[in-house]
């Protein structure tokens, strides 16, 4: 063991100095950040503990190993792969240690990991930062088949639809008794391209009753958060439609 002592102090010291370099400034980046799609998210980062002046060298943000974003002092240029950031501060200079990022018109596919690297006169440091974006779901809207001249004991369909939401949410189902018929529906979770959802929310009323028309469809977040509702009476036929038909009269709408 003994010959290899000094080596291995060697190598703990050598591998210890890019540390400590880095040390001399520390990079500190939210955890989470959180946007909302088509409009714009921040990726926050900041160095910390610095001395008055220090400047910034080099920048450079990547998402899953690929560079997005990049800040060289030297020939003071951006080299933006994706024009929709920018650095967060307005007129931000290399004197400003917020490099946090602007990202513009955010999409579903900005969601992940983002690692975050920054070498001043200092010294360096590197970080990491998430973005978790949401999307809301337009208004629910629902219909039903048959549409109208519902009878009684008739089984009728009912949809609750909701579109453009991330990431997806569910659909609840009541009566005008608060009753919960969401066991008695199916929702499917469609995915658009851009990645979001539309939820279709089929649910079937075994013996519709005019005694109970009246139904409700809750729209609720990924978080379980209520974000909509729509109500819905059935439309049931009408006594004087009900008699003419029993004499065989079939009256269009
Ligand atoms: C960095 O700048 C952005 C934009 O001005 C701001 O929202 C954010 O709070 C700043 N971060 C820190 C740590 O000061
Ligand atoms: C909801 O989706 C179903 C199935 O695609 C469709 O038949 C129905 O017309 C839609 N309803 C509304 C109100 O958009």
């Amino acid at each position: 063991m003994a010959p290899c002592g000094p080596a291995l102090l060697l190598l703990v010291f050598v591998s210890l100095l890019p540390c400590l370099h880095a040390g001399m400034i520390k990079l500190q980046c939210k955890n989470e950040n959180v946007g909302i799609y088509r409009q714009n998210s921040l990726l926050s980062c900041s160095v910390k503990d610095f001395s008055p002046d220090v400047t910034v060298i080099l920048v450079i943000w990547k998402k899953s190993g690929k560079s997005i974003f990049t800040f060289y002092a030297e020939k003071t240029t951006f080299e933006d792969e994706d024009p929709r950031l920018q650095f967060a501060e307005p007129n931000w200079t290399p004197n400003n240690m917020n490099i946090s990022l602007l990202l513009k018109n955010t999409q579903i596919a900005d969601a992940g990991q983002y690692e975050c690297m920054v070498v001043t006169d200092a010294g360096e440091d590197k970080g990491q930062t998430s973005l978790q974006v949401r999307a809301l779901y337009s208004k629910p809207t629902v219909c039903s088949f048959p549409e109208k001249n519902i009878e009684e004991h008739m089984k009728v369909t009912l949809y609750c639809n909701a579109s453009g939401g991330y990431p997806p949410g569910r659909i609840q189902w009541l009566d005008k008794y608060n009753t919960d018929w969401t066991a008695s529906s199916e929702t499917r979770v469609v995915q658009e391209e851009d990645k979001r959802t539309t939820l279709i929310s089929k649910f079937t009323v075994l013996q519709a009753t005019s005694v109970n028309p009246w139904y409700k469809c809750v729209l609720y977040d990924s978080d379980g958060n209520r974000q909509g509702e729509a109500k819905y009476t059935l439309s049931f036929a009408s006594k004087d439609h009900r008699k003419l038909q029993l004499i065989g009269f079939h009256l269009e709408d």
